[in-house]
C-alpha cells in the first residue's frame, strides 16, 4: 500500500492468494504498452507484426501531453548546423547534470528519428520543390544557438499523435484499449515467487468499473509526466504520474524528480487553464514586457527572451513578486499579422477566443508545471531495474535532461529512446516465457465511498500546497512544510484505498501524492541551486553535491 515515504506491496485487501475468485477477464499479450503518446506508439510501431501488443490509454488514446505539443522536435536537420552544437546546447541548459552518453546518443539518432515521422505522414511545416524534396521550415526555441526546431505550424504534437495512432489503428497486431487506466503492476517478488520479473499489471476499465489481469511477458511505462501535481500547468489532465509511482510501488529507483521544469509563458485568463503560449513566439522575434510596456529579460540573461526556459521562468516570476501584479506580458505585434497567423492558427486562435487579438496586442503570460525532467531510472535500451520492464519518454530519467530540459528535445527523447526499447524488446523476448494464470483482483473486503469529497478536496489540497511550497523558489522551510502535508494525505490515502472501490480519480490521487512524496524528498537533498532547482537557503552551485538525486525504494533489490 502506497505510504508518504514509499510503498513496497499490493495491499492485502487487493490480492486474495487463498480465496477462489470470480471468473476475471484475463487478457494475455506479448508487449503491454502502458500509454498512448509519443513514446508508447514509437514503441508500439517499432515492434514486429508477429507479437501481440496492448496499447493503454486511461482517457481517449489521443489524449496526452504529446497531443498538445506546439513548438515542434529539435533534430540536427539543416547543413549548418551539427551534432555537437545540439549536444553542447543540450548540455549547457542540463547545468552540468546531464549524462553525455545519453545527449550524444539522443543527438546522433535524431535525423533518423524525424525521417520515420515523415515516412509515418507527419506533415511538417515547408515548401515542396520541384523535385519532391521538402523544405521544411526550421524554428527557434530558447537556449538553442541554431533553428533547429521542426514543426508542424504550432500544433506539431497533433499532427505526431494523430499519424502514429492512425498507423497503430491500422495494425493488425496492435490493439488500442482506451479508457483503461493501470492500477499497478505484478511482479516475481510481489506474489512472493522470488526473482524481480513483471509479469503484468493490474488495470481499471473505466467504463464498466471493473479490475482486469493483463498478462504480458514485458510491459513498457510509457505514462508520461507528473505536472498535474502542481495547481498551474500546462499538461492535460493525464499527467499524474502514474507510471513513477507504479514503478516505484514495484521497487525501480528513481532520478533527479526535483527538477520541475516551469514553462514561462502560458496565457494568464482565468478560464485559459494554463494554455501554453509556445516558446517558438518568442524565437520568431516575441517580447517579453512588463506592465509598463519595458523589456527585462537583458537584465537576467544575454540571451534575453531566448535564455534557457529556467532563467526566463524564474526572471518572470521574479519581475511578478517584485511588481505585484499577477502577469508580464508577451509581445508579437511587431511582426506581420499573415506571418502570424501563419505560423501560430492555434495560439492565435485560442488568444481570440479570449478577446486577445494577438496580431495587435501582447498576450498577458504567467509561468506554470510543465515538464518533469526526472523520473524512473533506464539505461539507452530503455531498460529499469526491474526484469521485462521497460519505460520511455517523459516518465524516465535518462539523463538526458540534466537539471533542465533544452525546448523541444522531449519529444525527440520518445522517438528515440521508443525505438531502442523496441529493438531491445524483440531481441529480449525469448527470454522472457509467456506468463501464466494470475491472481485475479480481489474486492471482496472494500465497498463503494459514501465520501467522494475527501479525494477531491485532498487532490486541490496537494496541488496548491505543491505550487506554494516547492515551486519555481524553493526554501527549507517551505520544503518542510510541503513534507508534514504530504506524509499527512499519504495516510489519508492510504486508508482509503485500502477500504473503498477503486475509481480513477481516487488511483490518480493515490499516484500524486506519492509523487509529491518523492519531489519533495529529492528537492530536500539537493542542497545547492542548480537549473530549475532554485532555493534560497542554497543560491549557488555547490560543485561537490551528487550528480544525481537517486532514490531507492526499500523493496528494490539494489537496496
Ligand atoms: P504523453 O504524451 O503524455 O502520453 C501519456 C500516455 O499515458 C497517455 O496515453 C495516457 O492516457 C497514458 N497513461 C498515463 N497514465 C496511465 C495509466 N495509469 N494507465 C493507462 N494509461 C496511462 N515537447 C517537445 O519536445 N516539443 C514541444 O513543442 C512540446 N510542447 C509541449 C506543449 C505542451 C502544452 C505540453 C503539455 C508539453 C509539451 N512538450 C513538448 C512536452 C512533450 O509534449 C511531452 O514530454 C511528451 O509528449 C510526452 O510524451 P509521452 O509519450 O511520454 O507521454
Ligand atoms: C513550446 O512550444 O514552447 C514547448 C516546447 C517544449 O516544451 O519543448
Amino acid at each position: 500500500m502506497a505510504t508518504a515515504s514509499g510503498t513496497r506491496h499490493i495491499p492485502g485487501p487487493r490480492l486474495c492468494l487463498r480465496k477462489p475468485m470470480q471468473p476475471q477477464t484475463q487478457h494475455h499479450y506479448d508487449v503491454l504498452i502502458i500509454g498512448s503518446g509519443a513514446a508508447g506508439l514509437t514503441l508500439a510501431l517499432n515492434l514486429p507484426p508477429s507479437l501481440n501488443v496492448a496499447v493503454l490509454a486511461k482517457s481517449v488514446s489521443a489524449e496526452g501531453s504529446t497531443f498538445y505539443a506546439q513548438g515542434g522536435v529539435a533534430a540536427v536537420l539543416d547543413a549548418h548546423d551539427s551534432v555537437e552544437s545540439h549536444i553542447e546546447d543540450t548540455l549547457n541548459a542540463g547545468a552540468g547534470l546531464c549524462h553525455p552518453d545519453a545527449v550524444r546518443y539522443t543527438v546522433e539518432h535524431s535525423r533518423a528519428a524525424i525521417q520515420w515521422l515523415i515516412d509515418h505522414g507527419v506533415a511538417f511545416t515547408g515548401e515542396e520543390r520541384d523535385d519532391h524534396h521538402h523544405d521544411y521550415h526550421l524554428t527557434q526555441e530558447g537556449g538553442h544557438s541554431h533553428r533547429r526546431v521542426i514543426h508542424a505550424a504550432d500544433a506539431t504534437g497533433r499532427a505526431i499523435e494523430t499519424s502514429l495512432i492512425d498507423h497503430a489503428r491500422a495494425r493488425d497486431n496492435i490493439v488500442l484499449h482506451d479508457n483503461h487506466i493501470a492500477v499497478d503492476l505484478i511482479t516475481t517478488a510481489k506474489l512472493g515467487h522470488g526473482g524481480n520479473r513483471v509479469l503484468g499489471a493490474y488495470v481499471l476499465d473505466r467504463h464498466c468499473g471493473k479490475v482486469e489481469v493483463f498478462r504480458a511477458r514485458t510491459v513498457v511505462l510509457a505514462t508520461g509526466g507528473a505536472s498535474k501535481v502542481y495547481l498551474y500547468t500546462s499538461n492535460p489532465d493525464i499527467s499524474t504520474g502514474d507510471g513513477i509511482a507504479m514503478a516505484w510501488r514495484a521497487g525501480c529507483r528513481v532520478a533527479n524528480l526535483e527538477f520541475n521544469q516551469f514553462h514561462p509563458t502560458c496565457l494568464y485568463h482565468p478560464k485559459a487553464k494554463s494554455f501554453l503560449i509556445t516558446e517558438a513566439l518568442r524565437g520568431e522575434g516575441g517580447k517579453l514586457l512588463l506592465p509598463d510596456g519595458t523589456r527585462f529579460m537583458a537584465r537576467f540573461d544575454p540571451r534575453g527572451e531566448l535564455a534557457p526556459r529556467d532563467i526566463v521562468a524564474r526572471a518572470i516570476d521574479h519581475e511578478i513578486k517584485r511588481l505585484g501584479v499577477e502577469c508580464l506580458y508577451l509581445d508579437i505585434s511587431h511582426r506581420d499579422a499573415d506571418f502570424i497567423k501563419g505560423h501560430f492558427p492555434t495560439v492565435y486562435a485560442r488568444c481570440l477566443e479570449f478577446g486577445i487579438d494577438i496580431t495587435r496586442e501582447p498576450i498577458p503570460v504567467v509561468p506554470a508545471a510543465h515538464y518533469t525532467c526526472g523520473g524512473v531510472m533506464v539505461d539507452l535500451d530503455g531498460r529499469t531495474d526491474i526484469n521485462g520492464l521497460y519505460a520511455a519518454g517523459e516518465v524516465t530519467f535518462t539523463g538526458l535532461h540534466g537539471a533542465n530540459r533544452l525546448a523541444s528535445n522531449s519529444l525527440l527523447e520518445c522517438l528515440v529512446f521508443g525505438r531502442a526499447a523496441a529493438t531491445d524488446i524483440v531481441a529480449r523476448l525469448p527470454e522472457l516465457p509467456p506468463v501464466g494464470e494470475l491472481p485475479a483482483w480481489d474486492e471482496s473486503r472494500v465497498t463503494d465511498s459514501d465520501e467522494e469529497v475527501v479525494v477531491s478536496h485532498n487532490w486541490e489540497e496537494l496541488r496548491r500546497f505543491m505550487w506554494d511550497y516547492v515551486g519555481i523558489v524553493r526554501t527549507d522551510k517551505r520544503l518542510q512544510r510541503a513534507k508534514r502535508r504530504v506524509d499527512l494525505l499519504g495516510g489519508e490515502i492510504h486508508e482509503y484505498y485500502g477500504n473503498f472501490r477503486v475509481t480513477n480519480d481516487l488511483l490518480e490521487l493515490r499516484n500524486l501524492v506519492q509523487v509529491a512524496d518523492l519531489i519533495i524528498r529529492s528537492a530536500m537533498a539537493r542542497k545547492e541551486s542548480r537549473g530549475l532547482h532554485y532555493t534560497l537557503d542554497f543560491p549557488d552551485v555547490a560543485p561537490g553535491e551528487p550528480h544525481d538525486t537517486i532514490l531507492v525504494p526499500d523493496n528494490s533489490p539494489l537496496r
